[in-house]
C-alpha cells in the first residue's frame, strides 16, 4: 500500500504541473483531491492494513495529501495571475484611440484684449487698471460732461447710487492717471465697461482699451500714426480704415474709426448694416477742459485718446456675426478658439 500511496503521489504531481489553463484546475482536484477522489480511495482502503502498518501509511497518506493540496494552491493563484496579467495587457489596445481630456483655455475676448495690450506694450504705452465701480467725477465730470449735460444720454447709464455707478468706458482712467503723474506719459487702460444696450453689436458687460499720449507737440497725425500701426498689426497690413469725424466733449477734434467690415469684405452685410464698415473706436486730441481739471497747462502739453471695443475687434478677427455669442458660455462656440 506505501507503494501505492507513492505511486499516486508522483501521478498527482505530474498531472498537475501538467496543467496550463485555469479551467484544468477543477477536474484536477475532483479526481485527486475530492471527496471521492483518489486518495479517499486510499484512506478507506487503510482498514485492510495490518494494525502496526496502519498509523504509519495513515499519517504518510495525510502529508502526501496535504503536499498536493498546497501544490494545488500554490498552482491556483499563479494560473489566475497569469490570467489578470493577460487581460491587462488585452485592455491596453495602443491601436484605441486617446481618451479626451478636456483642459481650459483663455476666453477669446481674453486672448484678443492680451494681443492688443502687447502690441500697445511694444510701442512703449505702460498699463493702468482701475475699478469697475466708478464715481461720477471721473466717469463724467473729470471729462467735461457735466451734469444734464446731453452726452450723458449717449452712455446707458447703470447707477448705483446717486454719485456711484458702473464706469461706461475706460476713459475715468485718463484723469485718474493724469492727476497722479506729470507729462511725458503714454498709457493704456484696459478692462470692464458697462451699459444698458443689447443687440447682435452691442452687450451690457464688455471690454475696452483706453490709450492716451500726452508730450509737448503732439499732433493728430501721431494718433493716426500709432492707431494705424496698431490696425495693421492686429488684422492684415493693409486693412482699410477711415477716421470719421465725431464728437466726444473730452476730445477736440474727434474721430471714431471703422475698419472694412471683415465678415462681408465691404459689400454691406447684417453685422456692418450695410454700411460695409464696422466702428472699433472712439478717438481725438484730448480737450484742453479735460487738461485744466487734472491740473495741467494746456498751452505746455497737448495729446491723443482713444478707446477701443475689444468685443469689436474679436468679432472681426474671427468672423462673428452676433457679439451675444461671446457671453452664452456655450463651450462648443468657445473651444473653438
Ligand atoms: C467711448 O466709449 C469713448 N470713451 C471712446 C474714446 C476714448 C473717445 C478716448 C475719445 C477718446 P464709444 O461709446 O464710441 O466711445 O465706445 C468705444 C467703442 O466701444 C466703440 O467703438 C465700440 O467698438 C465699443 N462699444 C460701445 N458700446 C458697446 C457695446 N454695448 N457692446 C460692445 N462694444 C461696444
Amino acid at each position: 500500500m506505501e507503494d501505492e500511496i507513492l505511486r499516486l503521489k508522483a501521478e498527482a504531481e505530474a498531472a498537475l504541473s501538467a496543467i496550463s489553463q485555469a479551467g484544468e484546475l477543477e477536474p484536477f482536484r475532483v479526481k485527486y483531491l475530492g471527496r471521492k477522489g483518489e486518495f479517499t480511495l486510499i484512506m478507506r482502503q487503510l482498514g485492510k492494513a495490518s494494525a502496526e502498518d496502519r498509523p504509519r501509511l495513515g499519517k504518510l497518506a495525510n502529508e502526501i495529501k496535504q503536499v498536493l493540496e498546497d501544490a494545488f494552491t500554490a498552482r491556483e493563484s499563479e494560473l489566475k495571475a497569469g490570467q489578470a496579467r493577460a487581460g491587462a495587457v488585452i485592455s491596453e489596445d495602443l491601436s484605441l484611440p486617446g481618451r479626451f481630456t478636456p483642459f481650459g483655455k483663455l476666453h477669446p475676448v481674453t486672448q484678443v484684449m492680451e494681443e492688443v495690450c502687447s502690441i500697445f506694450e511694444g510701442l512703449g504705452f505702460a498699463v493702468a487698471e482701475g475699478p469697475d465701480v466708478e464715481v461720477d467725477f471721473y466717469n463724467f465730470e473729470a471729462l467735461n460732461i457735466p451734469k444734464h449735460h446731453p452726452a450723458r444720454a449717449m452712455h446707458d447709464t447703470f447707477y448705483i447710487s446717486e454719485s456711484l455707478l458702473l464706469r461706461t468706458h475706460t476713459s475715468p482712467m485718463q484723469a485718474r492717471v493724469m492727476e497722479k503723474q506729470e507729462p511725458p506719459l503714454r498709457m493704456i487702460a484696459p478692462g470692464k465697461v458697462y451699459r444698458c444696450d443689447s443687440d447682435i453689436t452691442h452687450t451690457p458687460m464688455f471690454h475696452q482699451i483706453e490709450g492716451f499720449l500726452v508730450d509737448r507737440n503732439v499732433s493728430f497725425a501721431d494718433l493716426k500714426g500709432v492707431l494705424s500701426i496698431v490696425i495693421a498689426k492686429l488684422f492684415a497690413p493693409d486693412t482699410a480704415i477711415r477716421f470719421r469725424p465725431s464728437f466726444f466733449p473730452f476730445t477736440e477734434p474727434s474721430a471714431e474709426v471703422d475698419i472694412a467690415c471683415v465678415i462681408c469684405g465691404g459689400s454691406g452685410c447684417r453685422v456692418c448694416k450695410q454700411t460695409g464698415w464696422l466702428e472699433i473706436l472712439g478717438a481725438g486730441l484730448i480737450d484742453p477742459e479735460v487738461f485744466k481739471k487734472v491740473g495741467y497747462d494746456p498751452e505746455q502739453y497737448s495729446g491723443f485718446a482713444f478707446g477701443l471695443g475689444i468685443e469689436r475687434i474679436a468679432m472681426l478677427k474671427y468672423g462673428i456675426t452676433d457679439i451675444r455669442l461671446y457671453y452664452e458660455n456655450d463651450l462648443r462656440f468657445l473651444s473653438q478658439f
